[in-house]
């Protein structure tokens, strides 16, 4: 489906930005392997989300839906039921890469993982090799890609640095962790979303931070805490660039997560002298269970460019199409470096910013490793084409919000992957 977004005139309003769809899939695996059942509020109802209960529920757990409240009865930290047919996640690389971290431990047990086409173009050897390392078998279609075959084994626990900062293979290894015979710890060359680490605090589990080391301890059970899950503040970030870019806005956001392992765009947002105000927690050195939300109050204002090194690149990985949209508008250059992550996202994010940005006028230029934008006070517009990403898709709405001459975007419908009522909520604030 393909839909036009005209320049908006100031946008104004007040709303929840969707539930966070990192802690959905967490709290609904996690619920998995509990014993006791585990009731989660304000689940996400969209399609990358309803792939992990499909899939918990293809494993032996039982799911009871009612509204935006979900119950999962567990099927136990060692007892995940093998399935005859594979495992289908979907559009879901979360999914894809925390799953197998439980699966791993199913001893003697065998699983097949697979998805649609483009997490067929997403690695999994990330996550294989730890998870031989620790004693499973695993199989990869070219070594590399899904499907991927996973053979459950009593795991040796493992000191493990990852070569990348990624949360998902980050929590993968934590999660075998819980079933190894011992502590098993991982090493993230840059600090990434920790949701992993505080949901297992909260379940009970012996875990703690030493800078850029997680370790865990095994586990007999998991006892998880009844959650709520916060407002996603990848979500949030689309509605805030709209607020900050189109001129004479003022929004408000509701209940967003501001963990601050999430909250790298927003910093960003501020460097670049966009106003964004609300109460964001600061970083953490012991491990907390808390998500914190807070309210986010948006208004307009005239940006400059700036630069965002390696370091910062996990904490604003999903949003940094959002920044190169911001430097279009911005005095000076904005640069993003060290975030070769982005080309094997659910597009490449580099290629399709780049490509995409161009096609509406915009002066950027890709690098290995990111992309360079001169920010030349606006965007004439044009089409974009979303390229099945979900956060593609929603990019180039709002630039089209702040266009001079609007943008049609191909495939507007892969934002429901995370943001369910998107174009609704963008109606409400025009
Ligand atoms: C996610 C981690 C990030 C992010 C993805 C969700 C998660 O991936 O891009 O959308 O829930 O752990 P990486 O940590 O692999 O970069």
């Amino acid at each position: 489906m393909n839909q036009r977004f005209e320049p908006a005139r100031a946008l104004s309003g007040e709303l929840r930005p969707p539930p966070d769809k990192s802690i959905s899939h967490r709290a609904a695996l996690l619920g998995a392997m509990s014993s006791e059942p585990v009731r989660i509020e304000n689940y996400l109802n969209a399609a990358d989300t309803n792939s992990t209960l499909a899939a918990v529920q293809a494993l032996g757990a039982l799911v009871e839906r009612n509204g935006d409240h979900v119950v999962v009865r567990g099927a136990g930290l060692r007892e995940a039921r093998e399935s005859q047919e594979p495992i289908d996640v979907g559009n879901a690389g979360t999914l894809m890469r925390l799953l197998p971290g439980w699966l791993a431990s199913q001893a003697g047990r065998s699983f097949t993982l697979d998805g649609d086409e483009s997490i067929r173009r997403r690695p999994v050897d990330r996550i294989a090799v730890p998870l031989q390392q620790m004693g499973a078998e695993l199989t990869a279609r070219d070594g590399r890609f899904p499907p991927l075959e996973v053979r459950g084994a009593r795991l040796r626990a493992i000191s493990y640095e990852l070569d990348v900062a990624s949360a998902q293979v980050k929590s993968c290894v934590l999660l075998a962790g819980l079933a190894a015979d011992g502590a098993t710890t991982v090493g993230e060359p840059a600090r990434s979303r920790d949701h992993t680490e505080r949901m297992l605090l909260r379940a009970g589990v012996a875990i703690h931070r030493n800078g850029r080391h997680v370790t865990v301890g095994n586990a007999d059970e998991l006892a998880l805490e009844p959650l709520t899950v916060p407002g996603d503040a990848s979500s949030a970030a689309f509605m805030i660039a709209a607020g900050v870019l189109v001129p004479g806005s003022r929004l408000l956001l509701g209940d967003v997560g501001v963990n601050w392992t999430r909250t790298g765009f927003l910093r960003i947002v501020r460097r670049m002298r966009g106003i964004v105000l609300g109460d964001l927690e600061q970083e953490t050195g012991e491990l907390t269970a808390e998500e914190p939300v807070s309210d986010l109050d948006i208004a307009h204002g005239v940006l400059e460019g700036t630069v965002v090194e390696a370091d910062e690149v996990p904490l604003a990985i999903d949003e940094l199409p959002l920044v190169a949209l911001l430097g279009c508008f911005a005095e000076g250059e904005t640069i993003v470096q060290g975030a070769q992550e982005l080309r094997l996202k659910e597009s490449d994010r580099i290629a399709g910013v780049v490509e995409g940005l161009s096609g509406l006028g915009a002066d950027i230029e890709a690098t290995d490793d990111g992309f360079a934008v001169r920010g030349t006070g606006g965007l004439r517009g044009g089409t974009i084409d979303a390229r099945g990403d979900h956060r593609m898709a929603m990019m180039g709405a709002v630039a089209g919000l702040a266009s001079r001459e609007g943008v049609e975007v191909l495939g507007i419908e892969a934002a429901d992957v995370s943001y369910p009522g998107f174009l609704d909520d963008v109606a409400s604030l025009c």
